[in-house]
C-alpha cells in the first residue's frame, strides 16, 4: 500500500524492522507453534532483541514512545507471520497500558522499564466465566484489610496469564455498584493465594496460552491498586480504546497473509490449461479480498492516529476498526481457502491456519457484536 505520504520516517522504520524480523525469524516457526500448541519462545525473543517490546513505553521509562499507529504497524507485520506471536506481543501493552494510564510514578518506575525490554511480561485479566461481554458484572472480590486487599474469585480467558510476571486484574469492591465497583490491581505471580488454572485448547492462535486464574484469599498490598477504588472499569475501557485498533491491525496482518498466499497460488495453479488466476471468477475474489484488507487497514490507521494526536473518546472509531478488520479477516481467509480448493483445506498450506486464527479476531478484545453495540450507542446517544 502506498502509505509513504502519511507515515513518518520513524513509523516506516519501525514497520520495516518489524517486517524483516517477522519474515526472517518469526514466520518459520508459525506452523510448528500451531501444530504443537507451544509457546513461541524463539519468536518472542526475536521481537525483544529487536527492541519491539518497548515501543509503547515513554522514553523516560526506557521505551521508544512511538504511539498507537506504530503499535498497529508492528502488530500487522507480526500477525502476517504468526498471529499467536502477535497476540503475545500485544498482550504486553494490553497489560501494561493501565499502568501508564492510571499508575502512580512509583508504579510506573517499578514496572515500565522492565516491561519495555521484556524482562517482565504483563497480562490483562478482565473476563470471567460469567462476565465476558458484560464485563461490569465481574464477581472477583477485593476486600480492604488495613494496608492490603484480599482478592477472591476466578478469572478466565487470560492471554499469557501463565507466563506473565505482573497481571492487571480487575476485581470489584462492591458488586452491587457494577462498573463503579470495579477496581484494578497489579498482581504479581508470586503473591500468596494466586495460582494459574486450566489452559484452554483452542481452535486458533494455539501458540498463545489462554488460562484461568485463581485468587484464594490472595493478599495484594494496597500500593498495588491502580487508580482509586471504582476507577477500574474506566481504566479497562480506556486501555481497550488503544489496543482495539492494534487488534484490528493483527486481523489486517492475517488477511494480508491470506491474500498474498491466494495471489501466489492463483498464478501457479493450472487448471483447464491455464493458471486459475486467468479466470474471472478467481480475479473477482482476489479483488474483493484486496479491498477488504485495504479498507480494514485504513480504518485501523485512522483510529490509531486519533490516539496519537491525543483525541480522547476514540471509542467509536476504535470499535469500528476492530470490528471491520476482524470481519474482513474472517471473510478473506475463508476465500483464500476457497482459492486453494482441496489443498487449502489441508495443513500442507497455511491458509487453513489463517482461517482458524482469523476467528478469534471477531471474539477477543470485545466480540464484534459488542463493537456494534458501542457504535450504535454512539450513533443514537443524541436522540
Ligand atoms: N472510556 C472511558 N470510560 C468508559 C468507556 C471508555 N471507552 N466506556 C465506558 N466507559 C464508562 C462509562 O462512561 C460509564 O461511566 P459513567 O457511569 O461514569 O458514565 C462506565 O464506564 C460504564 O459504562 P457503560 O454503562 O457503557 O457499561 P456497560 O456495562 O453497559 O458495558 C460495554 C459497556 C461496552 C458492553 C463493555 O462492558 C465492554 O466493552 N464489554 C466487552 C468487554 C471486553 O472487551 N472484553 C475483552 C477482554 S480483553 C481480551 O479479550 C484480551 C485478550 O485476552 C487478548
Amino acid at each position: 500500500m502506498n502509505d509513504h505520504f502519511y507515515l513518518t520516517d520513524d513509523q516506516r522504520m519501525i514497520r520495516d524492522l518489524a517486517r524483516k524480523i517477522a519474515r526472517d525469524r518469526v514466520a518459520r516457526h508459525a506452523a510448528d507453534v500451531d501444530e504443537r500448541e507451544r509457546y513461541p519462545e524463539e519468536s518472542i525473543r526475536a521481537l525483544m532483541e529487536a527492541g519491539l517490546y518497548g515501543i509503547w513505553v515513554p522514553e523516560k521509562f526506557g521505551g521508544a514512545d512511538m504511539g498507537c499507529l506504530a503499535l498497529s504497524l508492528v502488530a500487522e507485520e507480526v500477525a502476517w507471520a504468526c498471529a499467536a506471536t502477535a497476540t503475545q506481543w500485544l498482550d504486553q501493552p494490553l497489560g501494561g497500558l493501565p499502568i501508564l494510564l492510571a499508575g502512580t510514578e512509583a508504579q510506573k518506575e517499578k514496572y515500565l522499564p522492565r516491561l519495555a525490554t521484556g524482562a517482565l511480561l504483563a497480562a490483562y485479566s478482565l473476563s470471567e466465566a460469567g462476565a465476558g461481554s458484560d464485563a461490569a458484572s465481574l464477581a472477583t472480590t477485593a476486600v480492604r484489610k488495613g494496608d492490603h486487599y484480599v482478592l477472591n474469585g476466578a478469572k478466565q480467558w487470560c492471554t499469557n496469564g501463565d507466563h506473565a510476571d505482573v497481571i492487571t486484574v480487575f476485581a470489584t469492591v462492591d458488586r452491587s455498584k457494577r462498573a463503579k465497583g470495579v477496581t484494578a490491581f497489579l498482581v504479581e505471580k508470586e503473591f500468596a493465594g494466586f495460582s494459574v488454572g486450566k489452559k484452554e485448547k483452542k481452535m486458533g492462535i494455539r501458540g498463545s496460552p489462554t488460562v484461568a486464574l485463581h485468587f484464594t484469599d490472595c493478599v495484594v498490598p494496597a500500593d498495588q491498586r491502580l487508580g482509586e477504588e471504582g476507577e477500574g472499569f474506566k481504566i479497562a475501557m480506556q486501555t481497550l480504546d488503544i489496543t482495539r485498533p492494534a487488534t484490528g491491525a493483527m486481523a489486517v496482518g492475517i488477511g494480508q497473509a491470506a491474500l498474498d498466499a491466494a495471489v501466489g497460488y492463483a498464478k501457479e495453479r493450472k487448471q483447464f490449461g491455464q493458471p486459475i488466476g486467468a479466470f474471472q471468477g478467481i480475479q473477482f475474489m482476489l479483488a474483493d479480498m484486496a479491498m477488504q484488507v485495504h479498507a480494514a487497514r485504513l480504518m485501523v490507521h485512522h483510529a490509531a492516529r486519533q490516539v496519537d494526536v491525543g483525541i480522547r473518546g476514540n471509542t467509536y472509531e476504535a470499535s469500528m476498526a476492530k470490528c471491520w478488520a476482524g470481519d474482513a479477516a474472517m471473510k478473506v481467509t475463508t476465500d483464500a481457502v476457497q482459492v486453494f480448493g482441496g489443498y487449502g483445506y489441508t495443513r500442507e498450506f497455511p491458509v487453513e491456519r489463517f482461517m482458524r486464527d482469523a476467528k478469534i479476531m471477531q471474539i477477543y478484545e470485545g466480540t464484534n457484536q459488542i463493537q456494534r453495540l458501542i457504535i450504535a450507542k454512539a450513533l443514537l446517544e443524541t436522540l
